[in-house]
């Protein structure tokens, strides 16, 4: 595996996730990667942009690690874009830094597989979905590889999903990321 950088983005990581945390605890296992969970790091949203950047430098690999939010990313994952993927760093004139890495969406979704299509409630598929993140690789010169996500990750005592099938459902998307990365 090269050398990995995970931006994670959930707010409550500890106390409020089920599915990102089953994800991330396997990840940490892992030396060739680093976990930087923004909420952790950053609970009032003033990012350390220069610690931010010299992570992204070390890496080969970076993935964001999110429960999706709004047919988007959490709110602190779009607030370190802003702040972190500057102008002469990540675009622009010089604004090479991230040429030639991989980038991965990692993602947890509530809402069922059918649901994400043409016709289904949610109308659009999550490759649409996720376009924004494609152009962001596209435009900072990464290799955009397609996402590792999974389906029905929301647990709401009886009212969505069993709790042990969330589980089993995060353990392998953990697995899936784990043998994508050992795959760079
Ligand atoms: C604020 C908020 C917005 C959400 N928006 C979506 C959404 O747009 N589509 C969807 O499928 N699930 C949505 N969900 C469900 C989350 O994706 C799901 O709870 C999460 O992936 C589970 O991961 P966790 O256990 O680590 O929190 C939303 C949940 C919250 C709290």
């Amino acid at each position: 595996m090269k050398k990995t950088v995970v931006i994670v983005a959930h707010p409550n990581i500890e106390k409020g996730s089920l599915a990102n945390k089953i994800i991330v605890d396997a990840l940490l296992r892992e030396e060739m990667i680093e976990i930087r969970d923004l909420s952790i790091l950053y609970p009032d949203f003033v990012i350390d942009v220069a610690a931010e950047q010299h992570a992204l430098m070390q890496a080969d690999t970076v993935v964001f690690q999110f429960p999706f939010y709004w047919y988007s990313t959490p709110a602190i994952l779009k607030q370190w874009q802003d702040q972190v993927l500057s102008y002469g760093f990540a675009y622009g004139n010089e604004g090479d830094k991230l040429k030639g890495k991989m980038f991965i969406a990692s993602l947890t979704i509530g809402g069922p597989l059918d649901a994400y299509k043409e016709g289904g409630y949610n109308n659009f598929t999550i490759e649409s979905l996720l376009t924004p993140l494609e152009q962001m690789a596209n435009l900072t010169k990464m290799q955009y590889l397609p996402p590792v996500k999974s389906y029905s990750m929301v647990y709401i005592p009886n009212v969505y999903n069993e709790k042990h099938e969330v589980q089993e459902r995060a353990l392998s998307h953990a697995n899936e990321l784990l043998s994508r990365l050992k795959q760079q």
